[in-house]
Protein backbone atom coordinates (compact mmCIF):
# COMPACT_ATOMS: atom_id res chain seq x y z
CA UNK A 1 0.00 0.00 0.00
CA UNK A 2 1.48 3.41 -0.77
CA UNK A 3 2.50 5.90 2.17
CA UNK A 4 2.17 9.07 3.07
CA UNK A 5 4.88 9.97 1.34
CA UNK A 6 3.88 8.72 -1.73
CA UNK A 7 0.33 9.18 -2.11
CA UNK A 8 -1.40 7.96 -5.28
CA UNK A 9 -2.28 10.38 -8.39
CA UNK A 10 -6.24 11.54 -8.31
CA UNK A 11 -6.64 9.39 -11.43
CA UNK A 12 -4.70 6.30 -9.58
CA UNK A 13 -7.12 6.76 -6.39
CA UNK A 14 -10.29 6.99 -8.11
CA UNK A 15 -10.05 3.68 -9.94
CA UNK A 16 -8.24 2.15 -6.76
CA UNK A 17 -11.34 3.08 -4.40
CA UNK A 18 -13.97 0.71 -3.35
CA UNK A 19 -16.39 0.48 -1.02
CA UNK A 20 -14.74 -1.42 1.93
CA UNK A 21 -16.35 -3.26 4.63
CA UNK A 22 -14.06 -5.47 6.10
CA UNK A 23 -10.63 -4.22 8.06
CA UNK A 24 -7.63 -4.82 9.74
CA UNK A 25 -8.05 -3.35 13.46
CA UNK A 26 -4.68 -1.53 13.44
CA UNK A 27 -5.01 2.14 13.95
CA UNK A 28 -4.60 4.57 12.05
CA UNK A 29 -1.59 7.15 13.14
CA UNK A 30 -3.15 10.75 14.15
CA UNK A 31 -0.90 12.45 11.69
CA UNK A 32 -2.45 10.69 8.54
CA UNK A 33 -6.44 11.50 9.68
CA UNK A 34 -5.04 15.04 9.95
CA UNK A 35 -3.44 14.81 6.63
CA UNK A 36 -6.88 13.94 5.22
CA UNK A 37 -9.07 15.74 7.08
CA UNK A 38 -7.09 18.75 5.99
CA UNK A 39 -7.00 17.90 2.03
CA UNK A 40 -10.60 17.16 2.61
CA UNK A 41 -11.42 20.52 4.22
CA UNK A 42 -9.24 21.94 0.77
CA UNK A 43 -13.25 20.79 -0.85
CA UNK A 44 -14.53 23.99 -2.59
CA UNK A 45 -18.49 24.96 -1.19
CA UNK A 46 -20.86 27.98 -2.74
CA UNK A 47 -19.86 31.00 -1.66
CA UNK A 48 -16.96 29.23 0.28
CA UNK A 49 -19.09 28.95 3.31
CA UNK A 50 -17.63 25.33 3.94
CA UNK A 51 -20.50 24.57 6.14
CA UNK A 52 -19.48 20.69 6.54
CA UNK A 53 -17.89 19.74 10.38
CA UNK A 54 -16.75 16.64 10.80
CA UNK A 55 -16.78 14.24 13.88
CA UNK A 56 -13.70 11.44 14.47
CA UNK A 57 -14.77 8.50 16.02
CA UNK A 58 -12.03 6.24 17.30
CA UNK A 59 -13.55 5.13 20.79
CA UNK A 60 -14.69 1.76 20.59
CA UNK A 61 -17.79 2.19 23.00
CA UNK A 62 -18.71 5.08 20.78
CA UNK A 63 -18.42 2.90 17.69
CA UNK A 64 -20.68 1.14 19.30
CA UNK A 65 -23.13 3.25 20.17
CA UNK A 66 -23.10 4.59 16.83
CA UNK A 67 -23.43 1.47 14.93
CA UNK A 68 -26.32 0.90 16.44
CA UNK A 69 -27.36 4.36 14.80
CA UNK A 70 -26.42 2.84 11.67
CA UNK A 71 -28.14 -0.58 11.23
CA UNK A 72 -25.54 -2.42 13.06
CA UNK A 73 -23.49 -1.91 10.09
CA UNK A 74 -20.85 -4.02 10.61
CA UNK A 75 -18.14 -1.68 9.09
CA UNK A 76 -19.04 0.74 11.86
CA UNK A 77 -17.24 -1.42 14.52
CA UNK A 78 -14.76 -3.00 12.04
CA UNK A 79 -13.10 -0.28 11.13
CA UNK A 80 -10.43 1.73 13.34
CA UNK A 81 -12.05 5.48 12.47
CA UNK A 82 -15.36 6.45 11.49
CA UNK A 83 -15.66 9.98 10.66
CA UNK A 84 -19.12 11.74 10.73
CA UNK A 85 -19.83 14.59 8.54
CA UNK A 86 -22.20 16.89 9.32
CA UNK A 87 -23.28 20.65 8.09
CA UNK A 88 -24.39 22.95 10.30
CA UNK A 89 -25.81 26.09 8.48
CA UNK A 90 -26.21 27.89 12.31
CA UNK A 91 -22.79 28.00 13.11
CA UNK A 92 -21.60 28.51 9.67
CA UNK A 93 -23.84 31.66 9.00
CA UNK A 94 -23.35 33.07 12.69
CA UNK A 95 -19.34 33.09 11.72
CA UNK A 96 -19.18 34.57 8.55
CA UNK A 97 -16.26 36.59 9.63
CA UNK A 98 -14.36 33.00 9.66
CA UNK A 99 -14.25 32.80 5.74
CA UNK A 100 -13.21 36.35 4.90
CA UNK A 101 -10.18 36.13 3.46
CA UNK A 102 -7.60 38.11 5.15
CA UNK A 103 -6.96 41.98 4.30
CA UNK A 104 -10.43 41.67 3.42
CA UNK A 105 -11.54 45.62 3.87
CA UNK A 106 -14.25 46.57 6.17
CA UNK A 107 -16.32 47.09 2.82
CA UNK A 108 -15.75 43.46 1.20
CA UNK A 109 -16.90 42.38 4.77
CA UNK A 110 -20.13 44.26 4.63
CA UNK A 111 -20.90 43.26 1.16
CA UNK A 112 -20.24 39.95 1.90
CA UNK A 113 -22.70 40.07 4.70
CA UNK A 114 -25.15 41.28 2.48
CA UNK A 115 -24.75 39.14 -0.38
CA UNK A 116 -24.53 36.11 1.77
CA UNK A 117 -28.08 37.34 3.61
CA UNK A 118 -29.31 38.01 0.20
CA UNK A 119 -29.29 34.46 -0.66
CA UNK A 120 -30.59 32.98 1.86
CA UNK A 121 -33.18 35.32 3.07
CA UNK A 122 -35.86 34.11 0.85
CA UNK A 123 -35.28 30.27 2.18
CA UNK A 124 -36.65 28.75 5.11
CA UNK A 125 -34.96 27.35 8.05
CA UNK A 126 -35.09 23.85 6.26
CA UNK A 127 -34.04 24.63 3.19
CA UNK A 128 -31.04 26.71 4.36
CA UNK A 129 -30.32 23.27 6.05
CA UNK A 130 -30.66 21.25 3.07
CA UNK A 131 -28.62 23.33 0.90
CA UNK A 132 -25.85 23.16 3.87
CA UNK A 133 -26.43 19.37 3.41
CA UNK A 134 -25.90 19.65 -0.34
CA UNK A 135 -22.62 21.32 -0.09
CA UNK A 136 -21.22 18.17 2.71
CA UNK A 137 -21.14 15.82 -0.39
CA UNK A 138 -18.60 17.83 -2.06
CA UNK A 139 -16.81 17.16 1.19
CA UNK A 140 -17.43 12.87 1.23
CA UNK A 141 -16.26 12.96 -2.28
CA UNK A 142 -12.85 14.50 -1.64
CA UNK A 143 -12.78 12.33 1.89
CA UNK A 144 -12.76 8.66 0.06
CA UNK A 145 -10.29 9.82 -2.67
CA UNK A 146 -7.79 11.83 0.01
CA UNK A 147 -8.12 8.80 1.94
CA UNK A 148 -7.93 5.68 -0.69
CA UNK A 149 -4.50 8.10 -2.06
CA UNK A 150 -2.83 8.01 0.93
CA UNK A 151 -3.45 4.11 1.03
CA UNK A 152 -6.63 3.46 3.45
CA UNK A 153 -9.86 2.10 2.35
CA UNK A 154 -13.39 3.36 2.91
CA UNK A 155 -16.90 2.98 3.38
CA UNK A 156 -18.71 5.71 2.77
CA UNK A 157 -22.57 5.33 4.56
CA UNK A 158 -25.79 6.65 4.74
CA UNK A 159 -27.66 4.05 5.95
CA UNK A 160 -28.13 5.19 9.26
CA UNK A 161 -31.15 6.89 11.83
CA UNK A 162 -30.06 10.71 11.73
CA UNK A 163 -31.75 11.77 14.97
CA UNK A 164 -30.02 8.73 16.39
CA UNK A 165 -26.42 9.76 14.67
CA UNK A 166 -27.17 13.28 16.36
CA UNK A 167 -28.25 11.41 19.59
CA UNK A 168 -25.05 9.94 20.09
CA UNK A 169 -22.51 12.16 18.84
CA UNK A 170 -24.23 15.26 20.67
CA UNK A 171 -24.61 17.14 17.84
CA UNK A 172 -26.32 20.47 17.99
CA UNK A 173 -29.76 20.54 17.01
CA UNK A 174 -28.65 22.25 13.59
CA UNK A 175 -26.78 19.69 12.22
CA UNK A 176 -27.77 17.94 9.32
CA UNK A 177 -25.91 14.57 8.92
CA UNK A 178 -24.36 13.94 5.65
CA UNK A 179 -22.74 10.91 5.59
CA UNK A 180 -20.09 8.36 7.98
CA UNK A 181 -17.00 7.37 6.35
CA UNK A 182 -15.74 4.08 7.85
CA UNK A 183 -11.75 4.23 7.30
CA UNK A 184 -8.72 1.68 7.57
CA UNK A 185 -6.46 -1.01 6.19
CA UNK A 186 -8.24 -3.14 4.10
CA UNK A 187 -8.84 -6.68 4.73
CA UNK A 188 -11.01 -7.54 1.58
CA UNK A 189 -10.53 -6.79 -2.05
CA UNK A 190 -14.19 -4.88 -2.32
CA UNK A 191 -16.26 -5.42 -5.22
CA UNK A 192 -14.81 -4.84 -9.08
CA UNK A 193 -16.70 -1.27 -9.97
CA UNK A 194 -19.77 -1.67 -12.62
CA UNK A 195 -20.28 1.67 -13.74
CA UNK A 196 -22.90 2.74 -16.71
CA UNK A 197 -21.00 3.22 -19.73
CA UNK A 198 -20.66 7.19 -20.48
CA UNK A 199 -22.86 6.96 -23.23
CA UNK A 200 -25.75 6.27 -21.12
CA UNK A 201 -25.34 8.94 -18.73
CA UNK A 202 -23.53 11.29 -21.21
CA UNK A 203 -25.26 13.88 -23.68
CA UNK A 204 -23.13 16.09 -25.70
CA UNK A 205 -24.01 19.05 -27.52
C1 LIG B 1 -23.60 8.52 -0.18
C2 LIG B 1 -23.37 7.04 -0.14
C3 LIG B 1 -24.04 6.28 0.80
C4 LIG B 1 -23.79 4.91 0.90
N1 LIG B 1 -24.39 4.21 1.91
C5 LIG B 1 -24.00 2.93 2.12
C6 LIG B 1 -24.44 2.25 3.28
O1 LIG B 1 -25.16 2.78 4.13
N2 LIG B 1 -24.01 0.98 3.45
C7 LIG B 1 -23.18 0.36 2.57
O2 LIG B 1 -22.81 -0.80 2.80
N3 LIG B 1 -22.74 1.00 1.45
C8 LIG B 1 -23.12 2.26 1.22
N4 LIG B 1 -22.63 2.96 0.13
C9 LIG B 1 -21.71 2.28 -0.79
C10 LIG B 1 -22.32 2.03 -2.17
O3 LIG B 1 -23.16 0.91 -2.11
C11 LIG B 1 -21.16 1.83 -3.14
O4 LIG B 1 -20.42 3.04 -3.22
C12 LIG B 1 -21.62 1.45 -4.55
O5 LIG B 1 -22.25 0.19 -4.53
C13 LIG B 1 -20.45 1.38 -5.52
O6 LIG B 1 -19.45 0.50 -5.04
P1 LIG B 1 -17.98 0.99 -4.76
O7 LIG B 1 -18.04 2.06 -3.71
O8 LIG B 1 -17.23 -0.22 -4.26
O9 LIG B 1 -17.42 1.50 -6.05
C14 LIG B 1 -22.89 4.30 0.00
C15 LIG B 1 -22.25 5.08 -0.97
C16 LIG B 1 -22.46 6.42 -1.03
C17 LIG B 1 -21.68 7.23 -2.04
Amino acid sequence: MPTLAQPLSVPDAAHARHSIRAYSPEPIPQASIDTILRETSLAPSAFNLQPWRFVVVTDVAAKQRLAGAAYRQKQVTAAPVVFAIFSDMADTLEHLDQIMRPGASPEQVAGFRKMIAGAFASKTEAEREEWGHEQGFIALGYLLLTATAHGYATSPMSGFDEAAVKQVLELPASARVVALVAMGRAAEEGAPHHRHDLDRIVRKI
